[in-house]
């Protein structure tokens, strides 16, 4: 186990008031402010970093040309990072900060950043209590009632990329994530940092443009009654729905999509499986995206049109929306 978490994303904007309002409003914490950018955390500390479009510590954009510019996982120990660093360097430039953070291109142009993580993983909780047949467990309670969301932490996030079997193999082989599932024909591969953990932490879905481009950043809050309390509270503060909310039959998680002006989207979703060695790889040979879910299920306080994206590279934005998985081919094996 090397990787135990999401550490950071980092945006470059043309549009700095509307990414502060767009992460303020989406429920984490502004820790900083100021010229060099925003920095935002969740209630584990891990960071969305958005700054100014000619920051010189930015790294370049992907090939789709949104607004994403870098993500950095967090690395159990010092030992664990400069094996990273040294196995990366074999093949590829590896730059390091003065604080240690390793920075490189994986195999399908993505920029990727390790640093020893330094955040909690998890805080105990006695979780939400729920009512059913033969299990009472709320007793003389109510369910909670969210004003808005306060994300928990980053749990996955997804790329689009030309070749999901390049990033697969990448990060299979060199990082020791797990694989969780797959969409036949390459259409998507679902990956897991470490042998128990929630279903998925990494998720490649074959770009119908061939290009690599951010897909979505999914975070985490604690049941069912925080994804409808933010995302209803987010709606009302005017972002616009992508698609939810609804439930994955992959992963069986509870979800709810918006748009992200900086590119691609943003998730709430909870209840994921949790899964350990003992679990066995699908195939998936349709696309099995949604259970059921709403698409712009509620009025929008702007009656329903789309915020624009922030200016993106030309030729960016790739088409479609987040639930359309594309599938080419029929048939494939299921190996893993
Ligand atoms: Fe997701």
């Amino acid at each position: 186990m090397a990787i135990v978490g999401i550490d950071t994303v980092v945006y470059g904007s043309p549009d700095l008031k509307t990414a502060r309002k767009f992460f303020g409003d989406w429920g984490l914490k502004k820790v900083a402010d100021t010229r060099a950018g925003i920095i935002f955390e969740t209630g584990i500390g891990s960071r969305i970093v958005v700054r100014p479009e000619a920051a010189k510590t930015l790294r370049p954009r992907l090939e789709g040309g949104s607004n994403f510019r870098e993500v950095i996982f967090g690395v159990v120990n010092a030992s664990a990072l400069k094996a990273i660093g040294e196995d990366l360097a074999r093949d590829r430039d590896v730059s390091v900060d003065t604080d240690g953070t390793l920075h490189a291109i994986d195999d399908s142009g993505i920029n990727v950043g390790f640093r020893v993580w330094k955040h909690r993983r998890e805080t105990p909780s006695a979780g939400t209590a729920w009512n059913g047949p033969g299990s009472r467990t709320r007793i003389d309670k109510v369910s909670p009632v969210y004003k808005n969301a306060q994300p928990f932490k980053m749990g996955h996030i997804v790329f689009f990329v030309s070749d999901t079997r390049v990033a697969e193999a990448f990060y299979r082989k060199r990082l020791g994530f797990r694989l969780s599932d797959r969409y036949v024909g390459g259409a998507g591969v679902f990956l897991r940092w470490t042998e128990k953990s929630e279903h998925h932490n990494l998720f490649f879905v074959k770009s119908r443009t061939g290009k690599t481009d951010i897909h979505h950043i999914a975070f985490e809050v604690s049941d069912i009654h925080e994804v409808f309390g933010g995302g209803l509270e987010f709606s009302k503060r005017g972002w616009a729905t992508d698609v939810g909310p609804g439930r994955h039959p992959v992963s069986s998680a509870y979800f709810w999509y918006f748009r992200n002006p900086l590119g691609g989207a943003v998730e709430y979703f909870c209840d994921a499986d949790y899964v350990t060695d003992a679990w066995k790889p699908n195939n998936y040979r349709t696309n099995r995206f949604s259970e059921w879910h709403l698409v712009d299920g509620i009025r929008q306080r702007d009656d329903g049109k789309v915020r624009p994206s922030l200016p993106a590279a030309k030729g960016a934005a790739e088409p479609g929306r987040v639930g359309q998985v594309p599938f080419k081919t029929a048939r494939a094996s299921a190996s893993s």
